[in-house]
């Protein structure tokens, strides 16, 4: 079996693994409302976790998650307009947050059709979590491409190479269009849990790029962008499918 940068958690079947990451969420969020009063997530786009958010607002056994005083941030967004079938939060409010009894506040949208998305974004993190210097978020849910890529941090595009800010717009010829809005490594390696989300045969050679980099106790963020996920005092749960795993 591959061995990852950090546990492996892994089911044969998807449901299965979203019952044991809905499980593993509101474990962390009690100990974030118990530490904090809130509980701050971050989650990805794409086809992956979609039916994981579902499963959250349909499954009875996740009742358990605080949405009250819960927060969500994005960890990547593409540059169109909210009502876009491209748009992250589009898909993120239609499969979960539109059916949560969580504030409206505490939805953050990243304004991606504004001149400065960025630095709003960044001002908009500061504002929750005044005093840190980097936002420490509790829980960042990325996903994966075929490419290695996490969030928007694309094989060797700029974002790849921002160690200070924590949200930039990467766009250029190695991004896929449209214009992307992300998390950079620092933002994301600061959270306290880090959880990726593969799922699906198809993934398997790319987690294969992973698996050979960590044996070489080596990272190459360039082009394998996900090797770049290393969190500095957190953790990082990987959540596959046996189709990702194994290749099966
Ligand atoms: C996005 C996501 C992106 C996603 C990967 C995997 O904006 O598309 O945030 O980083 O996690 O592209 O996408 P799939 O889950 O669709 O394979």
């Amino acid at each position: 079996m591959l061995k990852l940068p950090g546990k492996i958690v892994h089911h044969k079947e998807a449901d299965d693994l979203f019952h044991e990451l809905a499980i593993t969420l509101i474990g962390l969020a009690q100990q974030a409302i118990k530490r904090d009063g809130a509980f701050h997530i971050a989650l990805s786009g794409g086809s992956t976790p979609e039916p994981f958010y579902t499963d959250l607002i349909i499954d009875p056994r996740y009742r358990g998650i605080p949405w009250e005083v819960t927060h969500v941030w994005i960890v990547d967004e593409r540059r169109v307009p909210f009502d876009n079938d491209k748009s992250n939060i589009k898909m993120i409010r239609e499969s979960l947050v539109s059916h949560v009894p969580i504030p409206e506040e505490n939805i953050h949208p990243m304004p991606v059709m504004d001149e400065h998305p960025d630095t709003e974004y960044e001002a908009e993190l500061r504002k929750h979590f005044s005093g840190e210097d980097m936002p420490q978020l509790d829980f960042i849910l990325l996903g994966m491409g075929d490419d290695c890529h996490t969030a928007s941090l694309f094989p060797n595009s700029d974002a790849i190479d921002e160690h200070d800010r924590m949200i930039v717009i990467n766009a250029g010829p190695n991004v896929t269009p449209p214009d992307r809005v992300t998390m950079t490594y620092p933002l994301i390696n600061n959270a306290r849990h880090i959880g990726v989300l593969v799922t699906g045969k198809k993934k398997f050679e790319s987690l294969e790029r992973v698996a050979a980099l960590h044996k070489l106790n080596h990272t190459d963020p360039h082009n394998v962008p996900i090797s770049g996920v290393k969190p500095i005092l957190g953790d990082i749960v990987w959540y596959l499918d046996h189709a990702a795993l194994l290749g099966e």
